[in-house]
Parts: structure tokens; sequence; C-alpha cells
């Protein structure tokens, strides 16, 4: 049976931190707490303004992770020298706007193939498996099997966000999430694997990890926002514990 894996990304322990430029809380040793609790990988994204995770963060987490590394970054020609010093397990390639409060949309993959194709060649000749953070589109996944990635991770912040607010109305989410499965089944026609991420919450979670394409969830702010009330084991494994048992459901379903 295939459970998704959780990646957590614990970008936001740095912010805690960076608010006061003091040396805690340290988003390494978040990272090994997070390891501890069941994660299955470490997401950082070391943003050009270094306005939460520091080159020194980054450094230390490929030395101390135990599980996988995945570094969400630019696709620019500082980014690229770093990702060939630090050699993370996974690089995934997001767009990246200074005034941006997080990361707002995709890739458009559709637009810069070219250079985009001439990015992922560099990194996968470095044994680097490469993601493209899209947003849930059939033609930007189709596009990113042929600049040569391995993998797509889409973006699930308008669903979520649809969820959360509730503003939305009920049709909107629920073409939303077929926008999701849509691109998740394109995902595997294509043969990329399916990860996503971008706003997930425990509310939210089933929604997503129901989509049995998907394998990998990257989810950070909910989880650290959590942990500052309840601990940052008890938010990882609640987290894990809600998508695996709405992948087990699902896949149940789909048997019966
Ligand atoms: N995946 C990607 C590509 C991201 O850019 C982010 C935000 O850094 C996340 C996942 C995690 O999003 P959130 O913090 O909303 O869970």
């Amino acid at each position: 049976m295939l459970l998704p894996r959780l990646g957590v990304n614990v970008d936001h322990v740095a912010t805690v931190r960076q608010a006061r430029h003091a040396l805690y809380p340290d988003p390494v040793i978040a990272a090994g707490l997070c390891e501890l609790a069941g994660a299955s990988q470490i997401t950082v994204h070391l943003r050009e303004d270094r306005r939460h995770i520091q080159d020194r963060d980054l450094l230390l987490l490929r030395k101390t992770v135990q599980t996988k590394l995945n570094l969400e970054m630019a696709a620019t020609p500082e980014m690229l020298r770093t990702a060939f010093e630090v050699r993370p397990d996974t690089v995934t390639l997001v767009p990246e706007r200074r005034q941006e409060v997080t990361t707002e949309g995709g890739l458009d993959v559709i637009g810069q193939k070219d250079a985009l194709k001439r990015f992922i060649a560099e990194l996968v000749q470095a044994d680097i498996h490469v993601a493209l953070f899209v947003d849930p589109s059939v033609e930007q996944v189709q596009q990113s099997a042929r600049v040569g990635a391995h993998a797509v991770e889409l973006h699930t912040g308008r669903f979520c966000e649809a969820s959360a607010i509730g503003r939305a109305a009920k049709e909107v989410r629920a073409e939303e999430h077929r926008r999701l499965v849509d691109a998740a089944k394109t995902a595997i026609k294509v043969k990329l694997a399916c990860y996503a991420g971008h706003g997930i919450h425990y509310d939210n979670v089933a929604d997503i990890a129901s989509i049995t394409e998907i394998e990998e969830l990257n989810i950070g702010h909910s989880i650290i926002a959590r942990a500052i009330l309840v601990g940052i084991e008890r938010a990882v494994r609640e987290m894990a514990e809600l998508a695996r048992e709405a992948r087990r459901a699902a896949l149940l379903e789909k048997r019966t």
C-alpha cells in the first residue's frame, strides 16, 4: 500500500529566529525532531533575500538530515552553484518574486521551456532528483516531462484557500480538486512522480492525501504554527497520521 510521504518544511522555524536575528530556534534542530516524529523528508526554501533559511542552515542540514533533503530554489545561476555545492537529494524549482509573502504561483514551464530544459539538465547530470512546482494544469505537467524533470509538485494553494476561508462556493472547491486529480493522473501518464504542497492544513490534508497518485506532501506553515502550541513532534505526527488515514480510506474505496 502506497502511503504518502511527509516532507516537513522548516522555513518558518527560521522565520522566528530571523525576526530577532537570534541563534534560536534552530531549523537544524527542528529538522531532527521532525525526522524523529516520522517525517520522510526535510524541505527548505533558500530564498534570494535569505528572509528565513540561511546558507549555514542548508550546509548543516546536508550534514545532519538522515531522511531526504529537498531544496526549493529559483532557477538562477547563484542557486545552481549552491545546489552543486550542497547536493540536496531533490531540488524543487519554484518561481520567486522578492515582494511576495510566500510562493504565489507555479512555474510557467511552457513559457520558459528552453531555459528550464538547460537548467534541469545540469542538475540531472549532477545526479540530483528534480521536481518542478507547477499549478495543477495538465499542460504544465505535460511540459514538465518534456523539459526533463523527474517529478512535479502540484501547487495546492488555490484548493486550500478555497477550503480554509470558505469564500469560494462549493463548486469552486470541487473544481480545484478536479484540477488536482487531473494533473496528478497526467503526471503518472507522462511518467513523472507526483508530489503536492502549499497551504495544506490539518483540515484539508485528507482531501489531498486521498488523491492516490500523489506520493509526497510538502507541508510547512501549518505544522510549524501548530508546533508552537503542541510541540513539533506531536504536530508532525498528527499531520502524518491524517494523511495516511485518508490514503488508506481512499485505497480501500478504490478496491471495493
Ligand atoms: N511546496 C513549495 C514548493 C513551497 O514553495 C512551499 C512554501 O515554501 C511549500 C510547499 C509549503 O507551503 P506551506 O508552508 O504553505 O505548507
